[in-house]
């Protein structure tokens, strides 16, 4: 390359950042920050790490946005990407047509997938795909003659999705500001997160609690009212918090007795963040209606989101169906997207292939006892997650919570996690973890330090009143 063109390319991509301020809207943006904020421009990736436009690298705890499985720059990927886009870019899915990396796909699926759960609707991502769940849980009881059996329950903390009723399904209370949200049929019940190392109530006793308030809860609304019951396994973006043991199957339990479909959105759960494809019934014991994945279902290689459905609700919906309108009217211009779906077989094969799922089991529980030890600082909380996906809370040692001053001092962690080339998520006064699922035990091993290093900044900071 000749250095004058170098030099032109080199300017342009140091301009990238100014570009990226002066036009485009970030999903979360902060809004008083805009066009003012210059924005980290990445522009390679491999393995655990991306590194921006200035050469900088940086070991990417967040795992791009929990979807990195199997790791950047992975040549098979690409080739299979490529070779189908080379083959056939793009055909549609609507109706009764198909394509062969679709009904591969659909197939696989349904075999990794607990019990009777094998018809796939194929969407564009998460939030597509849980708000096509609520759509199926609508048309099942809809179909039966049951319309007024539509109203969905949701948890605080929860996170669903960017859309009009996925965020209305979302319970974070950071997220509600101007923007209008379905309240008629979505209700939220708490947040189920238990803390043993912090909640002065038990596991037991906190599921007991939330056991008699979705029981409640059904009964105020009237189970004939009540459609579905949306869930993550462990809520992800809320806050990694975990239930008490056994709320899932208990929850599950309640449901059936209310004839209300549960609906397990794995999307951050599945594809090996918890050491199995599917948590649902390996972790939880529990074979939901219908199961939600997206984001590692293809590393996050190319954007694809399914909707797993039980044959008992497909044939239920089937069986229904008006003969003079026999149509699913849902489904969008990318589902089944050939290339996405050739991307997420290759990813299946290497996941299988390299036993993505038995290293996550062997490595999580080592990031977990590692990210603990940093429980010894003074402005730990707590530290919570389950094998891949984690959370260390900050505070000042005062009021717990996402106050002002703890959510100043968790960013303080974060940017001294950023100089020193670790990303972790900053969320309120959280740092999130969930890294590639290739991560080695030498590289977890450099996050806690990193990690370390920047809570004795900030806790000096703290001290020396400088946040
Ligand atoms: C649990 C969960 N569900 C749904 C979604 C929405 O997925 P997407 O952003 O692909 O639409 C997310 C995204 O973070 C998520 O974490």
């Amino acid at each position: 390359m000749d250095t004058l063109l170098e030099t032109a390319e080199l300017r342009n991509e140091l301009e990238l950042p100014e570009k990226d301020a002066r036009h485009v809207l970030h999903p979360w943006a902060d809004l008083q920050a805009l066009g003012k904020q210059q924005a980290l421009v990445m522009n390679s990736a491999k393995g655990v790490r991306v590194r921006d436009t200035e050469g900088k690298s940086y070991l990417d705890a967040i795992g791009g946005m929990w979807c990195m499985t199997v790791g950047y720059g992975c040549e098979e990927l690409a080739d299979a990407i490529g070779e189908q886009a080379r083959k056939m870019a793009y055909y549609t899915a609507f109706g009764d047509v198909s394509s062969e990396p679709a009904a591969m796909l659909a197939e696989t699926l349904a075999e990794l997938s607990p019990g009777d759960l094998n018809r796939v609707h194929f969407t564009t991502g998460g939030s597509t795909a849980v708000e096509s769940a609520v759509r199926t849980a609508h048309y099942y009881f809809s179909a039966q003659g049951k319309p007024e059996k539509r109203h969905v329950l949701s948890r605080v903390n929860a996170y669903h999705g960017g859309t009009y009723l996925t965020q209305s399904l979302s319970g974070k209370a950071a997220d509600r500001t101007h923007f209008h949200y379905e309240t008629e049929f979505v209700h939220h019940l708490s947040s189920p997160g238990h803390d043993p190392d912090r909640d002065s109530i038990s596991a037991e006793g906190r599921l007991k609690e939330l056991l008699e308030e979705m029981e409640a809860e059904i009964r105020r609304l009237g189970p004939e009212n009540v459609a579905c019951f949306v869930a993550e396994p462990i809520l992800a973006s809320g806050g990694v918090l975990t239930p008490p043991d056994g709320y899932q199957k208990a929850t599950f339990d309640l449901c059936r007795k209310y004839d209300i479909l549960y609906v397990s959105d794995e999307v951050v759960t599945g594809f090996g963040r918890l050491g199995h494809f599917f948590a649902s019934e390996t972790r939880f014991g529990i074979i939901p209606d219908m199961i939600v994945t997206a984001k590692g279902i293809t590393s996050g290689y190319q954007p694809l989101g399914a909707l797993l459905v039980s044959d008992r609700i497909a044939e239920s919906v089937s069986d229904a169906a008006p003969a003079d309108k026999p149509v699913f009217s849902n489904g969008f211009t990318y589902s089944g997207h050939p290339v996405a779906c050739a991307a997420a077989l290759t990813n299946i094969k290497i996941m299988k292939r390299d036993d993505i799922c038995g290293h996550v089991q062997d490595v999580g529980p080592y990031f977990i006892s590692r990210l603990r030890e940093l429980l010894s600082s003074s402005i730990v909380y707590t530290v919570r997650g389950d094998h891949l996906m984690a959370c260390v809370e900050c505070w000042t040692g005062e009021e717990a919570g996402p106050n002002a001053q703890n959510m100043a001092l968790a960013a303080r962690v974060d940017a001294y996690c950023q100089e020193a080339g670790l990303l972790v998520r900053p969320y309120e006064n959280l740092c999130i973890l969930s890294p590639p699922l290739v991560i080695s035990r030498s590289e977890i091993d450099e996050i806690v330090a990193i990690l370390e290093n920047a809570l004795t900044r900030a806790a000096e900071d703290l001290a020396a009143g400088k946040i």
